[in-house]
């Protein structure tokens, strides 16, 4: 475990340090050490150096690195597993698949490396040739998030790696151990000095406004809340930096009246409750058609009632504690204001002894509710009743958010129809997992722009330069 933070391939201390706790029993974790925006001016300064070097390998050369960290990744997949249900609190085996997950990002770029391919342009004059080259874009800022402390980072570091680019990490404050667990690893598959540095503080707003602020920085990739995101961007707007987002969502569940109820119910419930409900495409709002209403509700209460709660490390637990009391008493004000409207609760409710909220089922929801319109980030199923595609359709997209969306139907007409409807940037159709290395992950709207995974992914750290050549 590594406590201090990762600069120009050396370990830095600090002069203070801030505590890291286990959400399951507050038991501390660590005390790491809380860098200054000096530190953060250094790690820039690393980087940039380091820029000019990365940025000049051949690609097959960043590429083996990348499959080294890769391989690191898979080969100790159980210890950081371990690492991030300690800080985190999500059951064990979703934070190996975790692990897994993040490593896949990094496997697929260090092939990606490989593709970044340029054009050659008929001219538009018969003495002009046009070609095309992509190139890094320079240092990265990589803002990340505590509820995937391991995927988010591999997800913004392995294209940016693989493009050539070099990076400055801030992890949440909130766990920031599986990120410096990443570094040490990184420092063993042999990345040089300053291509990687990951600066851990307390603050994020300090090193946020470093790093949208040193001109040395050209690009910006943050996970999180849409509030902080627009600061960002608007930070970000001052120097033109580049900026990708990967923002709150309010996905819709759509389940139509010729669905497979049964593997709608499944589907839900793994996007559901994955993490705790506490990931950016959860399911938030399930919509059902009334003619299997209730049969669908029936089914979906069996499965939240067995759901098991406890410590992530032990064996057979599904969900985890909340990551903190903030997102409690969030949960709690969005249940009052619906039970204040006139839903009905009939599983769960409220909190539990520790830091964990009891899996929820609400009913007789409808959009004059928080619930409707707000992030729920924790274990509450909200189901809606629909009559008509149009309804629901209007009411799915009747949001800020265009993250992710999941609908189950039979009919291929009414798939093609609604698949291309929904305002989303992600749509798992018959499925409620969508998360692959290999498909563009990313919103519309007030969830964001910008793709991470994928062919894509590596675009949004390169940038186009074209060459005129006069005088052929
Ligand atoms: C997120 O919640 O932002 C990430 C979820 C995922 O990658 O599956």
């Amino acid at each position: 475990m590594k406590t201090s933070s990762y600069i120009n391939g050396k370990w830095k201390s600090a002069k203070k340090t801030f505590p890291v706790h286990n959400p399951f029993n507050n038991t501390l974790i660590a005390e790491v050490e809380d860098m200054s925006r000096a530190d953060c001016v250094e790690a820039i300064d690393a980087a940039y150096d380091a820029f000019k070097v990365w940025s000049k390998f051949t690609a097959s050369k960043r590429s083996r690195i990348l499959k080294k960290w890769y391989q690191l990744q898979i080969e100790h997949s159980k210890e950081l597993g371990k690492l991030l249900t300690m800080e985190q609190g999500k059951p064990l085996a979703e934070a190996i698949g975790e692990v897994r997950y993040g490593a896949s990002f990094v496997e697929w770029f260090a092939e990606e490396a490989k593709r970044i391919y340029g054009d050659v342009i008929p001219g538009h004059g018969s003495d002009k040739r046009i070609t095309v080259i992509k190139q890094p874009i320079g240092v990265v800022g990589a803002i990340t998030p505590w509820n995937f402390p391991s995927a988010m980072i591999t997800r913004k570091v392995a294209p940016a790696l693989a493009a050539g680019c070099t990076v400055v990490i801030k992890p949440s404050e909130w766990t920031p151990l599986s990120a410096l667990a990443l570094a040490e690893l990184a420092d063993q598959a042999g990345f040089p000095p300053g291509v990687l540095n990951v600066i851990c503080s307390k603050d994020p707003q300090v090193i946020g406004e470093e790093l949208t602020s040193n001109p040395k920085v050209r690009k910006i990739s943050f996970t999180g809340s849409t509030r902080v995101g627009k600061k960002l961007l608007e930070k970000s707007a001052n120097q033109v930096k580049k900026v990708s987002l990967e923002l709150g969502g309010n996905a819709p569940f759509i389940v139509f009246e010729d669905a497979d109820i049964d593997a709608a119910v499944d589907g839900c419930m793994a996007s559901k409750f994955r993490n705790a409900g506490q990931t950016c495409i959860c399911t938030n709002r399930i919509f059902v058609h009334e003619s299997i209403h209730d049969d669908f509700v029936t089914k979906l209460s069996i499965k939240i009632n067995t759901l098991k709660l406890g410590d992530g490390l032990e064996e057979g637990t599904q969900v985890g504690p909340m990551i903190n009391e903030a997102a409690i008493v969030k949960d709690e004000a969005i249940l009052a204001d619906a039970k204040a409207k006139g839903a009905s609760i009939p599983i769960g409710g409220g909190r539990m002894q520790g830091q964990f909220f009891q899996p929820t089922l609400v009913c007789e929801v409808d959009k004059s509710m928080d619930i409707f319109s707000q992030e729920i980030f924790g274990p509450i199923a909200a189901v809606y009743k629909f009559k008509t595609e149009n309804e629901v359709l209007a009411l799915a997209n009747d949001t800020e958010y265009g993250l992710a969306a999941y609908f189950y139907g039979r009919d291929y007409a009414l798939i093609w129809r609604v698949a291309e409807a929904l305002e989303y940037g992600m749509i798992g159709i018959n499925t409620g997992m969508i998360s692959t290395a290999v498909a563009p992950f990313g919103g519309v709207k007030e969830s964001g722009f910008g793709r991470e995974g994928s062919k894509y992914g590596i675009e949004d750290y390169l940038n186009i330069k074209y060459m005129c050549w006069g005088g052929v």
